[in-house]
């Protein structure tokens, strides 16, 4: 081996050891199915297994497929062991999100694990996002790559939303923190909301801002839910906020107890490694887009000097601001072209 090989492989070697520390699993209670969750659109592409403990989710040239949870949540834990589909997969989105844009549509709360899909020989990349109270111009996105190939084993993808902070973690790691903040206001989702997972068909943004499509050759795309977790207080959504506050307190302290509420000190150095080394966009760093970074954001001078002053690592041409609607449930995901 090279000089310059052990070089660029230590730091990775390190961060692998460092995520080996953090990888005592959760103690999570998993649900089948049917307790929890029900099909949402894509008649017969939604595949559930004979133990019932999970579900596939197929694309086909017809449609792509998705499961919603049974009851809303205020506040809670969403989690589930995800595989994605292998092989040329551009132009596929794998959605694993809570929302409430059924219910409220001009002022709906939203957050999300985007995966999306990729050419032949180039990996996944995914994206996390936030909506509060229909803040949909005010686009939170951050993209990553990840420390391993998603569609050769499971792993565990996490949403944790309390009343104090949102941490998506993938296993064990937190990938991301928000804590809440005065200043946010409204744009700190508030309102139940529920759990979706869904695949679909985004051949116009997903992969290198549209450049690849689908290519229904190679279909059906097959993804994979299993071990889910729902934790959280149940909720009709038309409760009104005082008596929601109220029905929930105990619930949400609970959730506080729990072992993935906190991000140790061990926990949040595999974030800062994480995001030093996997994140690709920040809009924290964007400066074209906020001039003023949005009141949640921490800066790093690590991660700042990367991006410089466009928060982005490199330029993939055009940086236009989108909106589009999702095709099966009206979504609005907005989204800003940072493809490499
Ligand atoms: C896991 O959680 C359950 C229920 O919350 C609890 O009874 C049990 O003691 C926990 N186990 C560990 C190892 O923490
Ligand atoms: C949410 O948005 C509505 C307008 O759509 C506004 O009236 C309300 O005050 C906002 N709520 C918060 C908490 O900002």
């Amino acid at each position: 081996m090279t000089h310059t090989r052990l070089f660029s492989s230590l730091p990775l070697f390190l961060f692998l050891l460092l995520f080996s520390f953090t990888n005592a699993d959760f103690n999570v209670t998993t649900i089948p199915f049917n307790h929890g969750y029900s099909h949402l659109f894509g008649e017969g592409n939604l595949v559930r297994s004979p133990d019932g403990k999970g579900v596939r989710l197929l694309l086909d040239r017809f449609t792509g497929s998705g499961f919603i949870s049974s009851s809303m949540y205020q506040h809670g834990f969403f989690s589930a062991n995800i595989k994605l589909p292998s092989g040329y997969t551009a132009g596929i989105v794998i959605a694993f999100y809570t929302s409430n844009g059924d219910v409220f549509e001009k002022s709906h709360d939203e957050l999300d694990f985007e995966f999306l899909g990729n050419i032949n020989g180039k990996p996944w990349r995914f994206q996390t996002n936030l909506y509060g109270n229909g803040s949909t111009n005010r686009g939170r996105e951050e993209r990553y790559r990840l420390w391993f190939d998603p569609t050769k084993e499971f792993h565990r993808y996490s949403i944790l939303w309390t009343t104090k902070n949102i941490v998506f973690y993938i296993d064990e790691v937190p990938i991301r923190e928000v804590i809440r903040n005065e200043a946010m206001g409204g744009d700190y989702p508030s309102k139940p909301m529920s759990l979706y997972a869904t695949i679909w068909d985004a051949s116009n943004w997903a992969t290198s801002g549209g450049r690849y499509k689908v290519n229904y050759k190679y279909a059906p795309f097959v993804s994979e839910f299993k071990d889910l977790v729902l934790e959280g207080c149940p909720l009709d959504p038309i409760q009104e906020v005082p008596v929601a506050a109220m029905a929930c307190a105990e619930k949400d302290d609970l959730l506080e107890t729990k072992d993935y509420a906190f991000v140790t000190p061990e926990r949040r150095l595999a974030m800062r490694r994480f995001r030093q080394r996997f994140m690709y966009y920040s809009y924290c760093y964007d400066i074209l887009r906020y001039s003023v970074p949005p009141p949640e954001c921490v800066i790093d001078p690590v991660e700042k000097r990367r991006f410089k002053d466009t928060g982005r690592l490199k330029f993939g041409g055009s940086h236009r601001k989108q909106s589009r609607r999702h095709s099966r449930n009206s979504r609005a995901v907005s989204i800003i072209e940072a493809e490499i």
